[in-house]
């Protein structure tokens, strides 16, 4: 904690959804180009950073829930490019960050931890970068960073993650996601996919469409009418699947017990259904938790707005 005249800024980095992730073929760079709708939802981790003591080192803390480590942390490497591209030395931090999104989970934590960092670390150090600087250091921190560094609640995402056209914010929504206890690495769901010969593109246009009823007002009203369409539109879905044979039979349960559709986020395992708010799928969940088979076992649900500040509903 910092004391007096150490001041302590705070940011809470939300996590987002894809509501659609069509995948294009890997490039050059060993990336895949992409074109997502990606939606900033309201479960969020805790970051707090404050000067450390003259002499001292950087100083990361990080607690909650388990998986992202210390050392290699992403709000780490983002305090040594605002520092490379300073070209000066830039006193000691002390960082806190509580986890509170699943790690690997799909829900783009990291990322936004990263994002926030860049901010905070700028606002201690006095520095101010333009946005279109801040966004090519959030896309060397990796692909969803600039979504978040961008600031949109709902965006357009396409290249490698670093174009983001901002949409506008849908009318409040209630989501209820269930995360299996199993992370996975979307470098992993990527070369899966690579290696699936298909060539099916289950997303294909449903990307477009969705951005263009946004940006006309008319996909703003209800998103969960578009749910049983976008259900189908995340290409890494067969990837996913393969690499964590748990996810179907998961996903066939949820739908039998909600009569709903369920949607990957990313490059998953977190599946998520659309609710008109946060009560009602709470209510959900709490029906769900009663009764979960053997696919659920393990997996926790939680209920979330758009907004926050947390989980309206957690079980694990
Ligand atoms: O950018 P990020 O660190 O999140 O990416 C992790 C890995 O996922 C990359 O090294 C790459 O193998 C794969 N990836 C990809 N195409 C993308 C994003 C990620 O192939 N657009």
């Amino acid at each position: 904690m910092a004391d007096f005249g150490r001041p302590t800024l705070t940011a809470r980095p939300a996590a987002k959804l894809n509501l659609t992730l069509e995948i294009g073929q890997r490039g050059a760079d060993g990336y895949h180009p992409l074109r997502s709708v990606f939606l900033r939802i309201g479960l969020a981790d805790l970051l707090s950073i404050s000067p450390a003591p003259t002499g001292t080192a950087d100083r990361l803390v990080v607690t909650g829930l388990p998986g992202s480590p210390v050392e290699g942390n992403i709000v780490l490497r983002a305090l040594a490019l605002l520092r490379e591209r300073a070209g000066a030395a830039l006193p000691p931090l002390d960082i806190e960050l509580e986890k509170r999104i699943p790690v690997a989970a799909g829900l783009g934590g990291g990322s936004s931890d990263g994002a926030a960092a860049l901010g905070l670390a700028q606002a201690c150090w006095g520095i101010g970068l333009a946005p279109a600087e801040v966004i090519v250091l959030a896309a060397r921190l990796g692909s969803d960073v600039p979504f978040f560094a961008a600031g949109a609640a709902v965006a357009l995402v396409e290249g490698r993650g670093e174009l983001i056209t901002a949409l506008p914010t849908p009318a409040a929504a209630g989501l209820l996601l269930a995360t299996l206890p199993v992370e996975l690495s979307t470098r992993d769901v990527f070369a899966r996919h690579d290696s699936l010969t298909t060539g099916a593109r289950a997303a294909a246009n449903m990307t477009d469409e969705l951005a263009a009823a946004l940006e006309s007002g008319k996909g703003s009203a209800d998103l969960g009418r578009w749910a049983e369409r976008l259900r189908d539109a995340n290409d890494l879905w067969l990837a996913a699947a393969d690499l964590e044979r748990r996810l179907p039979a998961l996903r066939e349960e949820l739908e039998g017990r909600t009569g709903r559709p369920w949607l990957l986020t990313g490059s998953g395992p977190t599946l998520f259904a659309l609710y008109p708010s946060a009560t009602e799928a709470a209510a959900a969940g709490a029906e769900l938790a009663q009764s979960l088979r053997a696919a659920a076992q393990g997996a926790t649900l939680q209920a979330t707005d758009l907004i926050g500040p947390d989980p309206t509903w957690r079980h694990s």
